[in-house]
């Protein structure tokens, strides 16, 4: 038997189903969205890439910036990434993410305890950052 309350509730639940297939657009980044509070990723990524955004994240993204969208405490990586940057070889970047340049606040991560493989996907997440072929946000992996 249905009561007077679970009949409104249906109507309501029905009424915003209708609400939201009204709402999306077709083939859209909106379509996209798996609700309106979890966004689906944007990009779907290599292994490496993928990696490289996580310790990103974890290491970097409190002084470079979230997303690398630079901040006023240290350099633009997307700006110093760029062929005209000053940090255009994977080498240079290496260097300095290694050896930092602990008198001006950038760390020493080899000192730290972190390996050649780790700047390598670091280095792969910001180049693909900085070359526009990601945007920002938790990208997908690609499996296999
Ligand atoms: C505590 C803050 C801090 C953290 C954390 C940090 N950096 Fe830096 N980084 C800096 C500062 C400050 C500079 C600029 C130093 C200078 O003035 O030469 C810098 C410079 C750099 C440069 C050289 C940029 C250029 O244009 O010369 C690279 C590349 C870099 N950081 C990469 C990284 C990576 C990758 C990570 C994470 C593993 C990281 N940084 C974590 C503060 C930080």
């Amino acid at each position: 038997m249905r009561t007077p309350l679970s009949a409104a509730l249906r109507r309501l639940v029905l009424g915003s189903a209708v609400a939201l297939a009204a709402g999306a657009l077709p083939g859209s980044a909106e379509a996209q969205l798996r609700d309106e509070y979890h966004q689906a990723p944007r990009d779907t990524v290599a292994q490496e890439v993928y990696d490289g955004w996580k310790q990103y994240n974890l290491n970097c993204a409190r002084c470079h910036g979230e997303d690398v969208i630079g901040t006023t405490i240290a350099p633009h990586l997307l700006v110093s990434l760029k062929p005209n940057g000053p940090i255009n070889t994977k080498e240079s970047f290496v260097q300095v993410v290694c050896a930092g340049r602990p008198d001006k606040g950038m760390p020493s991560w080899c000192a730290l305890g972190m390996d050649p493989p780790t700047i390598e996907k670091l280095y792969a997440y910001v180049k693909a950052r900085s070359d526009a072929k990601m945007s920002a946000g938790r990208p997908a992996r690609r499996e296999g």
